[in-house]
């Protein structure tokens, strides 16, 4: 299996997106550690705890940890937890986020704003600050960093607050790569396009183009592809899942 021997931290692994990847990766062979906040206060049933044991009702290694990504303590105290179970990290998936689609500027208050910009882009900054020193002492690894075509176009529903934090994500990856290339550590934004997540689902502006949106677990596939770069092979990219077997993946020159 591709990612045997790996351990994987997939932030916001509670639902959609980060969901998919986790069981794609347990699948894949790697252990798993799937992150989220216990007391979400998005009022969905599926929690880390649940994720988590479906992984291993399936027969797959991985664990649960409580973990707000925009708490530093919080974030330290993850990733001591993940040291002493699994004692390295080879794959950082930054997927939790927060969207704000479909609103004015004039209603996002500034404490939403910061809650964003808290999840979004400070959340990726933790992570990969206690991350990176462990990767550099195994001299290899691969950070996978969720952006979005609003961080790239201006697009109808984009918001600005959104579209700010995901431009942040994508420029944080790009100097980010090119810092720790020397270190064999990739780094690269990936692009999902639009889903069908829970997230998604409440959000009345997402409903105009429902049927137009593709399943997570159609798109997590070629995640498992990210988590095998190295800074020796694609890193620093925009990679968009459409493309996927087109202008990047296996066999495919960057
Ligand atoms: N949906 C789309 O169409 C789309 C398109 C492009 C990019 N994206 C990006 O893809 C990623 C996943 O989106 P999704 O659609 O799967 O969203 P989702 O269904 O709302 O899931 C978001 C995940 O993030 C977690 N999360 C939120 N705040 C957190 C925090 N402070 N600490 C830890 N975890 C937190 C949530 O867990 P808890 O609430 O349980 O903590 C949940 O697991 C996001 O970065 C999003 O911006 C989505």
């Amino acid at each position: 299996m591709d990612m045997e021997g790996k351990v994987a931290i997939i932030t916001g692994a509670s639902r959609g997106l980060g969901k998919a990847i986790a069981l794609k990766y347990s699948q894949a062979g790697a252990r798993v550690v799937v992150c989220a906040r216990t007391n979400s206060p998005s009022g969905f049933k599926s929690t880390a705890q649940t994720v988590a044991k479906e992984i291993i009702d399936s027969g797959h290694d991985a664990m649960a940890i409580d973990c707000d990504v925009s708490n530093s303590d919080q974030v330290e105290d993850m990733i001591g937890t993940v040291l002493n179970r699994y004692g390295q990290i080879d794959v950082l998936v930054n997927n939790a986020g927060i969207m704000i689609v479909g609103e004015p500027f004039e209603q996002i208050s500034p404490d939403r704003w910061d809650n964003l910009m808290n999840v979004n882009v400070r959340g990726i900054y933790l992570m990969c600050w206690h991350v990176i020193p462990i990767m550099k002492a195994k001299g290899v690894g691969s950070i996978i960093n969720v952006g979005s075509n609003m961080g790239i176009n201006i697009m109808p529903g984009g918001g600005v607050a959104y579209s700010s934090s995901k431009a942040a994500v994508h420029m944080m990856s790009y100097a980010l790569a090119a810092e720790l290339k020397p270190s064999n550590i990739a780094v690269n934004v990936f692009s999902p396009g639009s889903l069908k997540s829970e997230g998604s689902s409440v959000i009345p502006w997402n409903l105009i183009n429902w049927e137009s949106r593709t399943d997570p677990f159609e798109v997590a596939q070629c995640t498992v592809f990210l988590a095998l770069q190295t800074g020796n092979g694609i890193t620093g990219q925009y990679l968009h899942q459409a493309e996927y077997g087109k202008t990047w993946g296996p066999g495919i020159s960057n």
